[in-house]
């Protein structure tokens, strides 16, 4: 059994709870697009990982991890990731895997990604700083790209480095007019990922052909949401790979056919770090409490994150295009104790009501949300495992979702444990 998870929504649905209940029946947890810029929770009692590039498989120490070559590797956070697992005595050793294509996000990526926000001012995205945008750029751009094979041959990799520094610093002082970077201090960086990366540096797209021709089960782990997909999103706010699972082929070299599972996760209520639009935003008390009562604050940037009610415009879209089966709907314990809920089912554009989402930005600015409105429930359901036992006013709720998006909730999260997920089949 191969499955996808992805995010239906602008990322942090809870993909990193849902791989990791998930990688229990899993041999190969694979991650596909985006890179540092995500931050994935995973729960175990009272420890909490929040990973960046790692798998969330990772910390089942018997799944094999693999970082595909649609992601892009930011080597000064993956080390410190595999060093933070090992202090906790979670080794990596003979079980992860590095794509040789996988696209390597170095200093002056970051620095990019920062000039280039500050000089849109207003206009800015709001991106992680992670480099994430400038490293795509280049592997778009091919000639002035590093890759982890590179990594293998120093002297080449030198000779590369000197050339794309001089292009970078001519770029960064014309534009930006900012200082120049040394491409020594960039090449002693990459000698030192070097030695401790390249032993996981492989063929990943053979490894997982051999996986898979052996019967092993794979789990495909996406990054971000399909809203934050650089074709299908909220362009331009988004992020610049393909986060909705169309990105998972071309990402790892494995056809979504030989997938049977692809499950979105969403949250019962919406969220979004960043700029962009977000139709059904509740910049308001009613966003503060969610905010309060969810955490929402970024695993990445720690920003506060901007919270709504629950889009089924969006999740129906989102679902259309990534072929989802079914929904794992999370946080639902978060709405506990609200008084009345509001679901977005439809947009009134230019007074004509649609439940398609429309991909022009200026057209998003300016829809109205049609909502339906449901009772709340006071009941602490945290400690649910049957989904049966859920007060009455919860499941009529997971009913709205499944009737607005047209697709089957199987999975609801009460908390961010391990434990705190009830599967319906
Ligand atoms: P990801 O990027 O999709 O993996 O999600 P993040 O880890 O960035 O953010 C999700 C947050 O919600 C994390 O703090 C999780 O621990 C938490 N979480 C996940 N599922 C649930 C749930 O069902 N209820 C509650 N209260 N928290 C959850
Ligand atoms: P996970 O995997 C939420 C957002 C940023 C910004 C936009 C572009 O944890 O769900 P980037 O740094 O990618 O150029 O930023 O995308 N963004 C995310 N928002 N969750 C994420 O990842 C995100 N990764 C990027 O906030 O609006
Ligand atoms: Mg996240």
């Amino acid at each position: 059994m191969n499955r996808c998870v992805v995010g239906l929504q602008w990322g942090d649905e809870g993909k990193g709870k849902v791989v990791d209940i998930l990688a229990e029946q899993s041999d190969v947890v694979v991650r596909f697009a985006g890179g540092a810029n995500a931050g994935h929770t995973v729960v175990i009692g009272d420890k909490k990982f929040k990973l960046h590039l790692m798998p969330s498989g990772a910390v089942r120490d018997d799944a094999c991890c693999v970082v595909g070559n649609g992601v892009v590797m930011d080597p000064e956070i993956f080390i410190q990731e595999i060093e933070g697992l090992d202090k906790q005595g979670i080794s990596m050793d003979s079980r992860l895997f590095i794509s040789e294509n996988a696209h390597v996000v170095l200093s002056y990526h970051k620095l990019e990604d920062s000039l280039r926000e500050a000089s849109l001012g207003k206009n800015k995205i709001g991106t992680t700083n992670r480099g994430i945008g400038p490293c795509y750029s280049d592997k778009i751009g091919r000639s002035y790209a590093i890759r982890m094979a590179d990594f293998r041959d120093l002297a080449s990799l030198k000779d590369k480095l000197t050339k794309i520094v001089e292009y970078k610093n001519k770029i960064f002082s014309a534009l930006y007019d900012a200082e120049p970077i040394d491409v020594d201090s960039v090449f002693e960086s990459c000698k030192v990922y070097a030695d401790k990366l390249v032993k996981y540096v492989t063929n990943t797209t053979k490894y997982l052909h051999e996986a898979i021709d052996d019967g092993k089960n794979l789990l495909f782990e996406g990054a971000q949401g399909a809203l934050l997909d650089l074709d299908h999103g909220t362009f331009p706010f988004v992020t610049s790979s393909n986060a909705s699972a169309l990105g998972m082929a071309p990402g790892c070299g494995v056809p979504s056919r030989l997938v049977d599972d692809f499950l979105g996760v969403i949250k019962a209520y919406t969220t979004r770090v960043g700029a962009g639009p977000f139709p059904s935003e509740q910049d308001n008390e009613i966003g503060q409490l969610i905010r309060d009562k969810g955490n929402e604050y970024g695993t990445t940037t720690g920003r506060p994150r901007r919270c709504g009610w629950f889009d089924g415009v969006v999740v129906k879209y989102s679902a259309k295009i990534g072929g989802i089966d079914q929904l794992a709907m999370m946080h639902l314990d978060t709405l506990s104790g609200m008084k009345e809920l509001k679901l977005c089912k439809s947009y009134i554009v230019d007074g004509v009501e649609t439940d398609f989402f429309p991909s022009d930005a200026k057209t998003l600015e300016k829809v109205e949300c049609v909502y339906e409105t449901l009772p709340g429930w006071d009941e602490d359901i945290t400690a649910i495992s049957d989904y049966n036992d859920l007060p009455a006013n919860a499941k009529a709720y997971v009913d709205m979702v499944e009737k607005i998006t047209g697709v089957r909730v199987g999975v609801v999260g009460v908390g961010p444990g391990r434990s705190q997920a009830i599967f319906r089949n």
